[in-house]
C-alpha cells in the first residue's frame, strides 16, 4: 500500500525530531527555521518525513528522511515529488538541498551538483548552510518548470 503523505501538525513534531536524529539529519534549527514539513504514516508510526523552507522563489529542499525499515521502496522518491509538487503550487522556481549520503538518490531526481556560492545569499545565511551541515556537504539544486 502507499502510504498517504499529508501536511505535518504540531503533533508530529517529536516523533518527526527522532526520525531526523535517527536518519543523522541536523535538528537543533527547526524551531527557529520553522520547515514545512510533510509526514508518511504507516498506522501510528511515523515512517517518512521532508520539508520545504522557503526564501521567496527559491527553497530548501529539506529534512527528507525515511525510517530505516522502510527504506528502498520508493518512499523517499514519493516525498520529494510531493515537496516538487508543493513548491511548484507556491511558485517557487528553484530547489536547492544539501546532503551528505544522498547525492546519487537526489541526482535520479534530476537534482545537480552545483557551486554554494551561486545559492541565493538568503539561503547561504540561513542555519542549515552556515553551520549545520558541514562544507563537505554537497550542495545541489534543481529548477522547477511549471506544469
Ligand atoms: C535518502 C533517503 C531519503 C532515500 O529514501 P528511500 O525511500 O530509501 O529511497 P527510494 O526507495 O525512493 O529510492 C529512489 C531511488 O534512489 C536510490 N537511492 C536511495 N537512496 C540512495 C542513496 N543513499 N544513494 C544512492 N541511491 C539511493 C534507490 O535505489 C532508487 O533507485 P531507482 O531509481 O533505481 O529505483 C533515505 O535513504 C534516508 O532517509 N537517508 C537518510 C537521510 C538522508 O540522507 N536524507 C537526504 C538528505 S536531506
Amino acid at each position: 500500500m502507499v502510504p498517504r503523505l499529508q501536511t505535518a501538525t504540531a503533533e508530529d513534531a517529536e516523533r518527526i525530531r527522532v526520525l531526523l536524529e535517527l536518519s543523522g539529519l541536523p535538528t537543533s534549527d527547526l524551531t527557529a527555521s520553522k520547515p514545512e514539513f510533510i509526514v508518511a504514516y504507516e498506522h501510528a508510526e511515523l515512517i517518512g518525513a521532508g520539508a520545504l523552507q522557503r526564501f521567496a522563489a527559491v527553497a530548501l529542499l529539506r529534512s527528507v528522511a525515511v525510517a530505516p525499515h522502510r527504506r528502498a521502496s520508493g518512499l523517499g522518491r514519493l516525498i520529494v515529488q510531493e515537496l516538487e509538487r508543493r513548491a511548484r503550487a507556491a511558485d517557487v522556481t528553484q530547489l536547492v538541498l544539501l546532503t551528505q549520503a544522498a547525492r546519487r538518490f537526489f541526482e535520479r531526481q534530476g537534482y545537480r551538483a552545483i557551486e554554494r556560492q551561486s545559492v541565493p545569499q538568503a539561503v547561504q545565511a540561513s542555519e542549515e548552510f552556515r553551520s549545520l551541515c558541514p562544507t563537505s556537504a554537497t550542495c545541489m539544486a534543481k529548477t522547477l518548470i511549471r506544469p
